[in-house]
């Protein structure tokens, strides 16, 4: 299979792995929570590298819906690659501007984009899915490198958004009306598609001017040019006119059937009983919805006009321009969530901008009775001003607002986190920036078994951090230099580790004890730090 090669490929094909896990630390005055939980509504305020690595603990293979709208690289958009790649010639990327002149600007765009995906595959439910909207600057690559990450056979759709209201004369060649959303199944075998609602006008086609006691109905031809050796006879109407399909056609039912269908009142012969006889098909007996189609137009989803008023509208900017030219309406984003989320479901958006995601999820909660989550991450300066301010304000209501729900508030709570210290193996070794017990505590059990940390399962007194489906997790560790150097698994602390026949994985800075005990006591010894990533590797917890 023909794959994308690029500057740099190398380095970042396994960088997500080395990425360290990065705490996350809550600023309670940013969220809207009386306690800031991970659990909770989540903005993330960092790069995504290292926030997407820093939420797997709690978010690994929770997400139902992912939604990213990266830099479309056009070259005016002023992004950086900073990415702390181990090459010399990507460490001579940093820090610079990816304009129109720079030749590797889409080898930098791919070397970004590469392990964010491979992180966010991590983060998807079996029966999730990810959109992702890009425009003609990076969507071939773009295309590659999901083929690569999610599997070809994954491949769900391209959908095309007409983003904009009336064409651009000014164009050189072309008016470009519309962006690309990729969509792909983390599994195709275990994605479906909810089935979106009848729009108004689909409705207005059913009618019902027989007086039919099943209500209002549409027609459907009776005839098709498929090959059916039953469907050449002829019929005749009420009114006694003959009819056959033409040349080429055939009716597709049987006789018989047909026969029944007219007894049943369901063909329709034409307003006098004289024309040819179609199938009537009533509004109550179609299916409740319609397969999501990939035209998304600005009549239906909004264009990017609407998406600057909708935020102007809220965040009281005195010119339009003075926003993002990227922000999303969020009923396109609204259109994704109908069709990719349950009313529990977590959805999760890694190049956050203004912040559209989480309006439309708090929208569409209020509308719909809902309780799904949105994480969110942003890694510029404005995610407090613009992003959470948005989100606050969506909240709580705004006064001005002619839509009522957002008048009176969206309702919800959130909390926000910012990244915080990352997790090394040399902080540990070296006593620097050593990481509260919990904080650690987390990181292990998510490495070391690939499942979710449990706060409420942390049992300090006796080491214990969690219990997996295969081990019960424990940890002797106290952030601390000088009591770390005298902390080890001696036999005096073995013998307080609970005595039931599982497993048991021992994290600590040493150990007393001989392998004959260990074995017997069914406890597998890892040493910190140098073993926190071996865990990593025999679980397969992280692999990409
Ligand atoms: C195209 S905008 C998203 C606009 C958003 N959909 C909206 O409706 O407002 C892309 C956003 O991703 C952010 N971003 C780019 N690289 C990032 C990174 N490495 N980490 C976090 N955010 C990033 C940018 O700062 C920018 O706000």
């Amino acid at each position: 299979m023909p794959s994308l090669q690029f500057k740099g490929k190398v380095f970042v094909e396994n960088h997500h792995l080395v990425v360290p896990f990065h705490e996350l630390q809550p600023v309670r005055s940013r969220g809207l929570s009386k306690k800031a939980s991970l659990h909770d509504n989540l903005i993330v305020e960092g790069d995504n590298l290292a926030a997407l690595k820093a939420l797997l603990p709690t978010c690994h293979g929770k997400v139902k819906c992912i939604y990213i709208d990266p830099p479309y690289n056009t070259g005016n958009e002023s992004w950086v690659y900073n990415d702390n790649v181990n090459s010399p010639m990507m460490r001579d990327w940093l820090g610079k501007v990816v304009d129109r002149e720079d030749l590797t600007r889409h080898d930098k765009w791919c070397c970004m984009m590469l392990p964010r995906l491979k992180l966010l595959r991590e983060l998807l439910r079996d029966d999730g899915a990810i959109f992702v909207s890009i425009d003609d600057n990076e969507v071939h690559r773009l295309r590659f490198l999901m083929d690569e990450v999610f599997g070809e056979d994954n491949f769900l759709a391209t959908a095309i958004w007409q983003k904009n209201f009336s064409p651009k004369n000014t164009a050189k060649y072309f008016s470009e009306d519309h962006d690309f959303i990729l969509v792909y199944a983390r599994s195709i075998d275990e994605w479906t598609p909810n089935l979106l609602g009848r729009s108004e006008q689909a409705i207005q086609r059913y009618k019902n001017p027989d007086d039919d006691p099943r209500g209002v109905w549409s027609s459907s031809d009776l005839t098709a040019r498929n090959y059916y050796s039953l469907g050449t006879y002829e019929v005749t109407s009420p009114s006694g006119k003959t009819f056959k399909p033409s040349v080429g056609n055939y009716f597709r039912v049987s006789p018989d059937k047909f026969a029944e269908l007219d007894k049943d009142g369901r063909i329709w012969w034409g307003p006098r009983g004289g024309s040819m006889p179609r199938l009537k098909r009533y509004l109550s007996e179609v299916k409740k919805g319609v397969v999501p189609q990939t035209l998304w137009l600005h009549s239906e989803v909004g264009h990017t006009q609407d998406a600057k008023k909708e935020l102007v509208s809220v965040l009281d900017f005195e010119r339009s321009e003075d926003v993002f030219n990227t922000v999303k309406p969020t009923n396109l984003i609204r259109r994704i969530l109908e069709i990719a989320t349950d009313k529990d479901s977590i959805i999760l958006d890694s190049f956050a901008g203004s912040g559209t995601t989480a309006h439309s999820v708090l929208a569409l909660n209020k509308e719909d009775g809902g309780n799904r989550r949105f994480v969110l991450i942003e890694c510029e300066d404005y995610v407090d001003f613009i992003t959470a301010e948005r989100v606050r304000r969506v909240i709580k209501g705004i006064p001005s607002a002619k839509d009522a729900a957002l008048k009176e508030g969206l309702g919800g709570t959130f909390s926000y986190f910012r990244l915080g210290k990352p997790m090394r193996q040399e902080s540990l070794l070296d006593g620097s920036n050593l990481p509260d017990y919990e904080k650690l505590a987390s990181y292990l059990f998510f490495t070391a078994t690939g499942e979710e940390f449990a706060p409420e399962q942390l049992r300090r007194d006796r080491w214990l951090i969690g219990t997996s489906r295969l081990y019960d997790v424990f940890l002797i560790y106290e952030a601390d230099t000088e009591k770390l150097k005298d902390m080890a698994l001696t036999l005096e602390v073995a013998r307080k580790l609970p005595r039931t026949n599982r497993d048991k994985l021992v994290f600590a800075p040493t150990k007393y004890l001989e392998p004959e005990f260990l074995h017997r006591y069914r406890i597998t010894f890892q040493q910190l730090p140098f073993q926190i990533y071996e865990a990593v590797g025999q679980s397969g917890a992280d692999s990409g």
